[in-house]
């Protein structure tokens, strides 16, 4: 699938029931060409209304971690999640939603081929390393997705939750600066 296949299919898809409930399925958002690609969980409302990824409370913080460490929405940055449409009262999504809509995240790496991935909080975590895994404990780390390096950190929404975590999360985005900074120099 090349990308008009891609937002094709899952503009029409009803693999799993998060399609009853959306006004529209969310793709993702920016240069397909990017170095970067960073995977949240799910649409919110305001994500469904306008669909782009992280447009509201969350995304206007996922816009400020981003311009720590020098980078903007669209470019050289891919902002995608692990599923497409919205969970209802945006509960997290059932790891069947995420089974059933990972072929499509998996199709845009594939597209984007980003040099570092990070995952934003758990469901995309366990998505993109199909494993149980406790951000605590995998932040700070380097992981391997099918060849490309991946950074784990906290969702922003549950950083506007938990600002006490806000510090270790700035410590993830100088990971990731120096990740990247080692991988383009390699
Ligand atoms: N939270 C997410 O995980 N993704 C969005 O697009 C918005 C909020
Ligand atoms: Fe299809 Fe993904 Fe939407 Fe489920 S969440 S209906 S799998 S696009």
């Amino acid at each position: 699938m090349d990308w008009p296949a891609l937002a094709a299919a899952v503009a029409g898809c009803t693999a799993c029931g998060l399609c009853r409930e959306r006004k529209q399925a969310v793709l993702g958002v920016g240069d397909p060409r990017a170095d970067w690609l960073f995977v949240g969980e799910g649409p919110g409302a305001e994500e469904d209304a306008r669909g782009e990824p992280f447009v509201g409370q969350a995304g206007r913080l996922l816009d400020s971690m981003l311009a720590a460490i020098g980078l903007r929405r669209g470019e050289d940055v891919y902002i995608a999640n692990a599923v497409k449409c919205r969970p209802p009262g945006n509960r997290t999504p059932e790891p069947g939603e995420t089974a059933a809509c990972w072929p499509y995240l998996s199709r845009q790496v594939d597209l984007i081929r980003p040099r570092l991935i990070v995952a934003l909080g758990r469901p995309a975590a366990q998505t993109l390393l199909n494993t149980e895994v406790k951000i605590g404990a995998a932040r700070g780390r380097l992981f391997d997705h099918r060849g490309i390096p991946l950074i784990v950190t906290y969702h922003p929404a549950y950083l506007l939750r938990n600002l006490a975590d806000k510090a270790l999360a700035w410590e993830d985005l100088v990971f990731m600066r120096r990740t990247m900074r080692g991988l383009k120099a390699s």
